[in-house]
């Protein structure tokens, strides 16, 4: 079985999508992590993202597991790259990279086959809409861009990174912008999702909602 979970930047996407697989028993897999390990991947190994040969060469040979043992941690080319990613500079960076016909080709076919056959929730943009458009469940999750930034402040701040709410907001607002006018598989809520505003939610609820209508239909 298919979840889809999508939605903007800090709507609550991973921790709902990971507390519902736990819950369910389910894998998690977090697509937004590996557009953020190929916008890494090019800031690392400074390819030019224009040149579509070196960019092609990069996707060919960039492999990406989720661990089953700690977490939802990623791993590319066999290195855990969780930490890594969430950098502002890969924040900055990952709208233009994930813009791209050829990366969201290799990924799209890359998630599909690792959802294949096993009960699986995946989060992202395009789930419902363009990397598994007839899954049984899915999710659209909304929240206010105060409490969007707030929610995103706080996990910067347990990092150690001092960065103010209003730039916060700003780089949410812009991240929001490019990804829903973006010529490919735009951020757009699929006809047939669920909508779920998570503003003033707790997490548990927020899980909750999605567990609950999930259990009615598989009983
Ligand atoms: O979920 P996130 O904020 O970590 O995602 C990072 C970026 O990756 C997001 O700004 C847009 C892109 N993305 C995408 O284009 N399609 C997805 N399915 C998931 C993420």
């Amino acid at each position: 079985m298919v979840i889809a979970i999508d939605g903007p930047a800090g709507s609550g996407k991973s921790t709902t999508a990971k507390f519902v697989a736990e819950k369910l028993g389910f894998i998690h897999i977090n697509t937004g992590a590996m557009y953020r390990g190929i916008a890494l991947k090019c800031i690392q190994e400074d390819v030019n993202i224009e040149n579509v040969s070196q960019l092609n060469n990069l996707l060919t040979h960039t492999e990406f597991e989720f661990s089953r043992e700690s977490g939802s941690a990623l791993f590319m080319d066999g290195v855990d790259i969780s930490t890594e990613i969430t950098s502002v500079q890969v924040t900055d960076f990952v709208s233009q990279v994930s813009a791209i016909s050829e990366v969201r080709e290799k990924l799209v076919q890359y998630q599909r086959d690792m959802a294949e056959g096993i009960d699986v929730v995946l989060e992202g943009r395009d789930i419902g809409t363009v990397v598994f458009p007839n899954a049984e469940h899915k999710y659209y999750l909304v929240a206010d861009i105060n409490e969007r930034a707030n929610r995103r402040k706080k996990e910067m701040e347990a990092k150690g990174e001092v960065v103010t709410l209003e730039e916060i907001a700003f780089e949410m607002k812009e991240r929001d912008r490019k990804d829903s006018t973006r010529k490919h598989s735009p951020l757009k809520k699929a006809e047939d999702a669920v909508e779920i505003d998570t503003t003033g939610l707790s997490i548990e609820e927020q899980v909750n909602r999605i567990v609950e209508i999930v259990n009615k239909t598989i009983k």
